[in-house]
This record gives structure tokens, sequence and C-alpha cells, in this order.
């Protein structure tokens, strides 16, 4: 059983649960391991923030507390999403700086009586929590999201189920295409990585993968395409949904003259989220129609486009996703228990880590020039 008071003083006894940005398989696990871990080791009390810094910062936050106790935890880990909600609000935005967000946070803890944060998220929420984390509330983090790309950690929550389940997706797709010999593309979540299309793409069986680290040549994109139909008589593209149309691109600009649903849309702008990001959706529309057009191909059904989207979000956790959101459980509450705050756990290799909120926010893409990434041979 700990003991010591570990931050100067403070003794903790009362944790607060954020989980922050898009949601993702086994954030619930995370929870539910914290719960086993913090209340059997450590005679902690757990209460879930609903809808993270939204409720962190709302008016009445008692409208937003779910006090979660130890049998709350038993099966949770099995749980799609995340049983405490999401938002993308960022407290420390110019503007919520000025409308006194972070101090009404930081009061609306003290009023609930929370001693420390466990958050789960990916970039956006871990920036949150570092800024948690220098206004000397203690917070640990543990990365979660399906694009997979936080700095420090092989792995985050979200992501394998994630693979599992688009894959199977992208392979009945790639069955159906067969059968009806059409060119088929699916469009999978990525805002500022490929990994998901990536690993989607591959052990879902897809021809050509369109990453968004590699610019888009679409005069060799669409060759290639052509080749592959001509030679098997159906293709399949998977597109992670940051794929970049180059607005200089000669095919682009043709195909904007002629179509004018394709100027539309590509002249739509989707506007941004509360951390500034593009909102995204809707690259595999426009190149369903750009692919028709370089193809000499008429009828609506020679190119179908899939948009997998927000269905690898809401999912139960696959085994693999059990498994980490158990293994950051008991790591981040040992972490926060041994005094520590502004970490993330992570998993390197097969050993669970700790890196500090700065090295996580680095944005992690895929590296174009690893070899075995070129010689998958399917990204283009
Ligand atoms: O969770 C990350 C992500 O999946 C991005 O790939 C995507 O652009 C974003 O979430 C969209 O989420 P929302 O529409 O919920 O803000």
């Amino acid at each position: 059983m700990w003991i010591a008071p570990p931050y100067g003083g403070i003794f903790l006894k009362r944790i607060g649960f954020m989980t922050g940005g898009g949601d993702c398989a086994g954030i619930n696990a995370f929870l539910a391991a914290c719960i086993r871990r913090g209340t059997a080791g450590y005679g902690l009390e757990f209460v879930g923030i609903r809808r993270a810094f939204e409720g962190g910062c709302a008016d009445r936050i008692e409208d937003f507390l779910l006090p979660l106790t130890a049998s709350d935890a038993v099966g949770l880990e099995r749980e799609p999403s995340t049983i405490l909600e999401s938002s993308r609000l960022f407290p420390w935005s110019e503007a919520n700086k000025a409308a006194g967000l972070p101090e009404k946070l930081r009061a609306n803890l003290q009023k609930a009586g929370i001693d420390a944060i466990l958050a789960t998220g990916g970039n956006d929420t871990i920036k949150s929590t570092k800024h948690l984390a220098e206004m000397g509330i203690p917070a640990i983090a543990a990365p979660k999201s399906i694009d997979n790309d936080v700095t420090g950690t092989d792995t985050m929550l979200g992501f394998k189920t994630a693979i599992a389940f688009g894959a199977g997706a992208v392979r009945s797709t790639v069955e159906s295409s067969k059968t009806h010999r059409r060119i088929s593309l699916v469009e999978i979540m990525g805002r500022e990585a490929g990994w998901l299309a990536l690993e989607i793409g591959i052990a879902g069986g897809a021809d050509v993968i369109l990453i968004l680290e590699k610019p888009l040549d679409l005069a060799r994109v669409c060759a290639r395409i052509a080749e592959i139909n001509k030679r098997q008589g159906y293709a399949n593209i998977v597109v992670a949904e940051g794929a970049r149309l180059l607005p200089t691109d000669p095919v682009l600009q043709a195909v904007q003259e002629k179509d004018p649903v394709v100027k539309a849309l590509t002249g739509e702008d989707l506007g941004k989220d509360a951390h500034g990001n593009p909102k995204l959706g809707g690259v595999g529309q426009i190149l369903r129609r750009i692919i028709r057009h370089q193809l000499g191909l008429k009828k609506i059904e020679d190119v179908r486009a899939t948009d997998l989207g927000f269905t690898l979000r809401g999912l139960a956790p696959a085994a693999d996703d059990v498994v980490l959101g158990t293994r950051f459980g008991y790591a981040a509450v040992d972490l926060l228990m041994s005094g520590q705050s502004g970490f993330m756990v992570g998993l390197q290799s097969t050993r669970i880590v700790k890196v500090p909120f700065e090295t996580a926010l680095i944005q992690k893409q895929i590296d174009w020039s690893e070899g075995d990434l070129r010689n998958a041979g399917v990204a283009w």
C-alpha cells in the first residue's frame, strides 16, 4: 500500500478521468485498469469528467461528474468508444484564455475535490493535459487515436482494432469489385498521418494506397490504376482522408474544367476544429470522379467510393487494445502515485515507458525514405 504523499505534501485521493478528442476502441480498458489498480493498490477514488475539457470548464462541473467504483470497472474493458463521451474544447486557445477558462477549470477541479488527472488523448488532448500539468495539477496521459500519430509509442489505443475491422471491410470491397469488375476506392481517416490507411490497405489487399506523406501525382496514380484494371479486370484503392490534391496538378486542373462537381468539391472549405486542425472528409468522392474522367469510364458504377470514416472509431476493442489499455492503465496509476506528472505512457517494443509530453507532441508520420514501406509496393 502506498503511503508517502508525493506532490510536495499533496496527498492524492480523488483522481479525475478525461477522455478527449476522437473516440476509439480501448479507452474503456484504460479506465477499467486505472480503477482496478488505483482502488486496490492505493485506496484511490475515481470520477469521470464527461466530455473532457468541455465538462471540466462547464458552469456546473457537477453535472458532468460520473463517480466510478471498482464494481463499475467490471467488464468495462470490453465496452466500445468511451463511457465518458468526448469533446475537442481547448481551454488554452486565445479566445478561451481571454474568457478565463483555464482558471475556471482549475477552480472546478478544486470544487469537485479532484487532485489529479488521468487523460486519454491524441495530440490535442495531450497538449491540453500538458497545460494542466504546467498549472501544477498532477497529470498523466495515455495515447489513443486510430491515426497512430503520436511520437514515443509504437502504437496507440484504437489503432489495432481499427486496422482489424478496416482490413476486413476493405477485403469485402475487394471481393465485390472483383465480382463486378470495377474500380473501388475506400477512404480511411488519418488527418496528419497515413498509418491507418497504409496498414488497412496492406492487410485488406488494396492494389494502390494513397497516403498524405507522399504528394499525389494524379497522372502517375491514374496510369497505375488503369494498368492494374486492365490486367486484373478490377482495381482497389485505399486513400487516407488527408491525401492532398495539389491545385497545380495538370490532371486535376483538366478535370476541374470538365466537371463542375470536382471544381466545387475541391474548392469547398470545410473549416477548422477547436484546435485549428482542418476538418477533412470526402477526398474519395473527388478521386472517384477524377479516375473516371482520366480513364474514360462512362458509367457511375465503373468507379465506386466508400468512406469508412467514423465506422472505425466507435468500435468495441479487439484483444490487442484491451491488453494495451490494461497495461497503460496500470502504468499510468503507478507513475502518478510515484509522484510523477507531465508524462504519457507509451509502448516501445515490449516495454511500457514514460514519455515527456513535449516528445509525444511531435507529429509522427510515415517516413517515406524507409525502404520497407516503399517496397510494400502499393503506396503511391
Ligand atoms: O481521431 C482523429 C481523427 O480520426 C482524424 O483522423 C479526423 O480527421 C478527425 O479525427 C475527425 O474527427 P471529428 O470529426 O470527430 O472531429
